[in-house]
Protein backbone atom coordinates (compact mmCIF):
# COMPACT_ATOMS: atom_id res chain seq x y z
CA UNK A 1 0.00 0.00 0.00
CA UNK A 2 1.14 3.27 -0.94
CA UNK A 3 2.53 5.62 1.97
CA UNK A 4 -0.95 7.59 3.25
CA UNK A 5 0.80 11.11 3.37
CA UNK A 6 2.09 10.44 -0.26
CA UNK A 7 -1.12 9.52 -1.20
CA UNK A 8 -3.01 12.14 0.41
CA UNK A 9 -0.56 14.89 -1.49
CA UNK A 10 -1.11 12.80 -4.60
CA UNK A 11 -4.95 13.79 -4.31
CA UNK A 12 -4.52 17.48 -3.38
CA UNK A 13 -2.11 17.50 -6.19
CA UNK A 14 -4.97 16.20 -8.83
CA UNK A 15 -7.78 18.10 -7.21
CA UNK A 16 -5.35 21.47 -7.63
CA UNK A 17 -4.98 20.86 -11.16
CA UNK A 18 -9.10 19.49 -11.73
CA UNK A 19 -10.50 21.74 -8.88
CA UNK A 20 -12.13 24.46 -11.76
CA UNK A 21 -12.29 21.75 -14.76
CA UNK A 22 -14.18 19.85 -12.17
CA UNK A 23 -16.59 22.47 -10.41
CA UNK A 24 -17.76 23.72 -14.19
CA UNK A 25 -18.25 20.49 -15.78
CA UNK A 26 -21.77 20.26 -16.10
CA UNK A 27 -22.12 16.23 -15.54
CA UNK A 28 -21.34 16.58 -11.94
CA UNK A 29 -24.64 18.33 -11.24
CA UNK A 30 -26.22 16.38 -13.65
CA UNK A 31 -30.02 16.31 -12.16
CA UNK A 32 -31.39 13.02 -12.50
CA UNK A 33 -28.45 11.15 -10.65
CA UNK A 34 -28.42 14.08 -7.81
CA UNK A 35 -32.44 13.70 -7.41
CA UNK A 36 -31.76 10.06 -6.43
CA UNK A 37 -28.61 11.43 -4.55
CA UNK A 38 -30.68 14.01 -2.39
CA UNK A 39 -33.81 11.09 -2.04
CA UNK A 40 -31.72 8.13 -0.68
CA UNK A 41 -30.23 11.37 2.11
CA UNK A 42 -33.80 12.03 2.99
CA UNK A 43 -32.54 14.83 4.29
CA UNK A 44 -35.62 16.99 6.20
CA UNK A 45 -35.56 21.04 7.05
CA UNK A 46 -33.73 20.65 10.54
CA UNK A 47 -31.55 17.92 9.58
CA UNK A 48 -27.54 18.65 9.84
CA UNK A 49 -25.65 17.27 6.86
CA UNK A 50 -22.31 16.24 6.44
CA UNK A 51 -21.02 15.89 2.79
CA UNK A 52 -17.41 14.13 3.00
CA UNK A 53 -14.73 14.61 0.52
CA UNK A 54 -17.22 17.51 -1.07
CA UNK A 55 -15.00 18.79 -3.57
CA UNK A 56 -16.65 21.92 -5.14
CA UNK A 57 -19.33 21.40 -2.82
CA UNK A 58 -22.21 20.25 -5.39
CA UNK A 59 -23.98 17.85 -3.60
CA UNK A 60 -23.28 19.98 -0.60
CA UNK A 61 -25.12 23.06 -2.07
CA UNK A 62 -27.76 21.02 -3.12
CA UNK A 63 -28.36 19.24 0.07
CA UNK A 64 -28.65 23.13 1.58
CA UNK A 65 -31.69 23.94 -0.42
CA UNK A 66 -33.36 21.33 1.52
CA UNK A 67 -31.22 20.79 4.91
CA UNK A 68 -30.85 22.89 8.00
CA UNK A 69 -27.38 23.34 7.97
CA UNK A 70 -24.43 21.46 5.77
CA UNK A 71 -21.24 21.18 6.73
CA UNK A 72 -18.63 20.28 3.84
CA UNK A 73 -15.25 19.10 4.06
CA UNK A 74 -12.31 18.07 1.71
CA UNK A 75 -8.37 17.74 1.89
CA UNK A 76 -7.76 19.78 -1.31
CA UNK A 77 -8.00 23.99 -0.21
CA UNK A 78 -8.54 24.49 -4.26
CA UNK A 79 -11.98 22.27 -3.85
CA UNK A 80 -12.86 24.12 -1.28
CA UNK A 81 -12.12 27.81 -2.75
CA UNK A 82 -14.62 26.42 -5.50
CA UNK A 83 -17.21 25.36 -2.68
CA UNK A 84 -17.06 28.80 -1.45
CA UNK A 85 -17.23 30.66 -5.20
CA UNK A 86 -20.58 27.92 -5.91
CA UNK A 87 -21.44 28.92 -2.08
CA UNK A 88 -21.92 32.52 -3.00
CA UNK A 89 -23.05 31.85 -6.49
CA UNK A 90 -26.18 29.99 -5.40
CA UNK A 91 -26.62 32.49 -2.35
CA UNK A 92 -26.81 30.15 0.06
CA UNK A 93 -26.41 31.21 3.64
CA UNK A 94 -26.44 27.42 5.19
CA UNK A 95 -23.13 25.90 5.23
CA UNK A 96 -19.80 25.59 6.45
CA UNK A 97 -16.52 24.60 4.79
CA UNK A 98 -13.71 22.75 6.20
CA UNK A 99 -10.31 21.68 4.82
CA UNK A 100 -9.88 18.19 6.48
CA UNK A 101 -9.15 14.71 6.21
CA UNK A 102 -12.04 12.23 5.82
CA UNK A 103 -9.89 9.41 7.62
CA UNK A 104 -10.13 11.72 10.84
CA UNK A 105 -13.42 14.28 11.13
CA UNK A 106 -12.87 17.24 12.96
CA UNK A 107 -15.96 16.89 14.44
CA UNK A 108 -18.54 15.77 17.66
CA UNK A 109 -19.29 12.20 17.73
CA UNK A 110 -23.24 12.25 16.52
CA UNK A 111 -23.04 15.52 15.65
CA UNK A 112 -25.09 15.18 12.36
CA UNK A 113 -28.12 13.70 11.41
CA UNK A 114 -27.07 12.40 7.67
CA UNK A 115 -23.36 12.03 6.42
CA UNK A 116 -22.84 11.38 3.07
CA UNK A 117 -19.68 11.27 0.47
CA UNK A 118 -20.04 11.10 -3.55
CA UNK A 119 -17.06 9.84 -5.80
CA UNK A 120 -14.64 9.73 -2.98
CA UNK A 121 -14.51 6.46 -1.97
CA UNK A 122 -12.26 5.43 -4.57
CA UNK A 123 -9.70 7.55 -4.06
CA UNK A 124 -8.87 6.18 -0.77
CA UNK A 125 -6.69 3.99 0.67
CA UNK A 126 -9.03 3.16 3.23
CA UNK A 127 -12.43 3.56 2.57
CA UNK A 128 -13.48 1.13 5.75
CA UNK A 129 -11.79 3.81 8.25
CA UNK A 130 -13.51 6.61 6.46
CA UNK A 131 -17.26 5.29 6.57
CA UNK A 132 -16.13 4.37 10.28
CA UNK A 133 -15.68 7.78 11.19
CA UNK A 134 -18.56 8.62 9.29
CA UNK A 135 -20.57 6.35 11.30
CA UNK A 136 -19.17 8.21 14.28
CA UNK A 137 -20.07 11.65 13.30
CA UNK A 138 -23.90 10.13 12.36
CA UNK A 139 -25.88 10.05 15.62
CA UNK A 140 -27.64 7.15 16.20
CA UNK A 141 -30.57 6.42 13.47
CA UNK A 142 -29.15 8.92 11.31
CA UNK A 143 -28.21 8.34 7.35
CA UNK A 144 -25.08 7.46 5.86
CA UNK A 145 -25.02 7.50 1.96
CA UNK A 146 -22.08 6.74 -0.23
CA UNK A 147 -22.34 7.55 -3.65
CA UNK A 148 -19.52 6.11 -6.11
CA UNK A 149 -18.69 4.19 -9.36
CA UNK A 150 -19.29 0.21 -9.02
CA UNK A 151 -18.02 -1.64 -11.74
CA UNK A 152 -18.92 -5.29 -11.65
CA UNK A 153 -16.31 -8.08 -10.26
CA UNK A 154 -15.34 -9.09 -13.81
CA UNK A 155 -14.51 -5.30 -15.25
CA UNK A 156 -13.36 -3.55 -11.97
CA UNK A 157 -9.66 -4.87 -12.45
CA UNK A 158 -10.02 -3.15 -15.98
CA UNK A 159 -11.77 -0.27 -14.75
CA UNK A 160 -9.31 0.35 -12.43
CA UNK A 161 -6.56 0.70 -14.75
CA UNK A 162 -8.53 3.00 -16.90
CA UNK A 163 -9.29 4.93 -13.81
CA UNK A 164 -5.32 5.02 -13.13
CA UNK A 165 -4.24 6.65 -16.79
CA UNK A 166 -6.08 9.46 -16.41
CA UNK A 167 -6.28 9.92 -12.34
CA UNK A 168 -2.91 8.30 -10.49
CA UNK A 169 -4.97 9.40 -6.80
CA UNK A 170 -6.92 6.44 -8.13
CA UNK A 171 -7.01 3.54 -5.77
CA UNK A 172 -9.71 1.36 -6.61
CA UNK A 173 -13.42 1.17 -7.29
CA UNK A 174 -15.66 -1.55 -5.12
CA UNK A 175 -17.98 -3.37 -6.35
CA UNK A 176 -21.61 -3.13 -5.30
CA UNK A 177 -21.13 -5.99 -3.28
CA UNK A 178 -17.56 -5.12 -1.90
CA UNK A 179 -19.46 -1.78 -1.26
CA UNK A 180 -21.93 -3.16 1.05
CA UNK A 181 -20.00 -5.64 2.59
CA UNK A 182 -17.89 -2.56 4.02
CA UNK A 183 -21.41 -1.56 5.24
CA UNK A 184 -22.27 -4.55 7.19
CA UNK A 185 -18.76 -4.80 8.58
CA UNK A 186 -19.17 -1.33 10.03
CA UNK A 187 -22.62 -2.19 12.06
CA UNK A 188 -24.63 -0.54 9.56
CA UNK A 189 -27.99 -1.12 8.70
CA UNK A 190 -28.10 -0.94 5.06
CA UNK A 191 -32.05 0.67 4.12
CA UNK A 192 -31.64 1.51 0.26
CA UNK A 193 -29.73 0.65 -2.74
CA UNK A 194 -30.10 2.70 -5.97
CA UNK A 195 -27.52 3.69 -8.66
CA UNK A 196 -27.29 6.09 -12.05
CA UNK A 197 -25.42 5.48 -15.25
CA UNK A 198 -23.64 8.81 -16.31
CA UNK A 199 -22.77 9.56 -19.69
CA UNK A 200 -19.55 11.41 -19.96
CA UNK A 201 -17.46 12.28 -22.92
CA UNK A 202 -13.91 10.76 -22.54
CA UNK A 203 -11.69 13.75 -23.68
CA UNK A 204 -13.37 16.03 -21.01
CA UNK A 205 -12.50 13.78 -18.30
CA UNK A 206 -8.35 13.57 -18.89
CA UNK A 207 -5.41 15.79 -19.43
CA UNK A 208 -4.13 16.03 -22.88
CA UNK A 209 -0.61 13.72 -22.12
CA UNK A 210 -3.46 11.21 -21.20
CA UNK A 211 -5.36 11.04 -24.09
CA UNK A 212 -3.23 8.19 -26.05
CA UNK A 213 -3.36 5.61 -24.00
CA UNK A 214 -6.67 5.79 -22.82
CA UNK A 215 -7.99 6.16 -26.22
CA UNK A 216 -6.23 3.14 -27.39
CA UNK A 217 -8.23 1.13 -24.15
CA UNK A 218 -11.36 2.47 -25.05
CA UNK A 219 -11.14 1.73 -29.13
CA UNK A 220 -10.35 -1.57 -27.97
CA UNK A 221 -13.39 -2.63 -26.35
CA UNK A 222 -15.18 -0.76 -28.83
CA UNK A 223 -13.45 -2.48 -31.90
CA UNK A 224 -14.06 -5.99 -30.46
CA UNK A 225 -17.19 -5.34 -28.71
CA UNK A 226 -16.73 -6.59 -25.36
CA UNK A 227 -17.01 -4.18 -22.55
CA UNK A 228 -14.11 -5.35 -20.64
CA UNK A 229 -13.83 -1.58 -18.84
CA UNK A 230 -17.72 -2.25 -18.15
CA UNK A 231 -18.72 1.23 -19.02
CA UNK A 232 -20.26 0.66 -22.28
CA UNK A 233 -17.90 2.96 -24.60
CA UNK A 234 -18.66 4.10 -27.73
CA UNK A 235 -17.70 6.00 -30.84
CA UNK A 236 -19.84 9.29 -30.67
CA UNK A 237 -19.51 12.33 -33.06
CA UNK A 238 -18.17 14.21 -30.76
CA UNK A 239 -15.40 11.66 -29.51
CA UNK A 240 -15.54 8.37 -27.22
CA UNK A 241 -18.64 8.23 -24.57
CA UNK A 242 -18.81 6.34 -22.19
CA UNK A 243 -21.83 5.57 -19.20
CA UNK A 244 -20.01 5.44 -15.29
CA UNK A 245 -21.38 2.76 -13.13
CA UNK A 246 -22.65 4.34 -10.09
CA UNK A 247 -24.80 3.15 -7.04
CA UNK A 248 -26.21 4.68 -4.31
CA UNK A 249 -25.70 2.81 -0.68
CA UNK A 250 -27.91 4.04 2.19
CA UNK A 251 -27.55 2.70 5.47
CA UNK A 252 -28.63 3.93 9.05
CA UNK A 253 -26.81 4.11 11.92
CA UNK A 254 -27.35 1.86 14.98
CA UNK A 255 -29.51 3.45 17.85
C1 LIG B 1 -14.01 13.09 -7.57
S1 LIG B 1 -13.96 14.35 -6.38
C2 LIG B 1 -15.65 14.33 -5.79
C3 LIG B 1 -16.06 15.64 -5.17
C4 LIG B 1 -17.50 15.70 -4.64
N1 LIG B 1 -17.72 14.73 -3.59
C5 LIG B 1 -18.52 15.51 -5.74
O1 LIG B 1 -19.11 14.45 -5.83
O2 LIG B 1 -18.73 16.45 -6.53
C6 LIG B 1 -13.12 13.57 -5.03
C7 LIG B 1 -12.83 14.51 -3.90
O3 LIG B 1 -12.36 13.72 -2.80
C8 LIG B 1 -11.43 14.49 -2.08
N2 LIG B 1 -10.66 13.60 -1.22
C9 LIG B 1 -9.90 12.55 -1.59
N3 LIG B 1 -9.35 11.95 -0.52
C10 LIG B 1 -9.80 12.63 0.57
C11 LIG B 1 -9.60 12.48 1.97
N4 LIG B 1 -8.82 11.52 2.48
N5 LIG B 1 -10.22 13.33 2.80
C12 LIG B 1 -11.02 14.33 2.31
N6 LIG B 1 -11.22 14.52 0.99
C13 LIG B 1 -10.63 13.68 0.13
C14 LIG B 1 -10.64 15.18 -3.19
O4 LIG B 1 -9.91 16.29 -2.73
C15 LIG B 1 -11.75 15.54 -4.16
O5 LIG B 1 -12.27 16.82 -3.91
Amino acid sequence: MRDNQTHNQRIVDQFTRWARPFADLPIHSEEAGMARTLAAAAIGPDSHVLDVACGPGIVACAAAEQAGHVTGIDITPAMIAEARRRQAALGLANIDWHVGDAAALPFADAAFDVVVTRYSFHHLQQPAAALAEMRRVCRPGGRIVVIDATPSPETQIAYDRMELLRDPSHTSALTLDQLRALGRDAGLEEVLIDGYRLEALLATLADEQDMAALTAMFEGDIASGEDRIGVAAWAAADGIRFRFPLSIVAWESPA
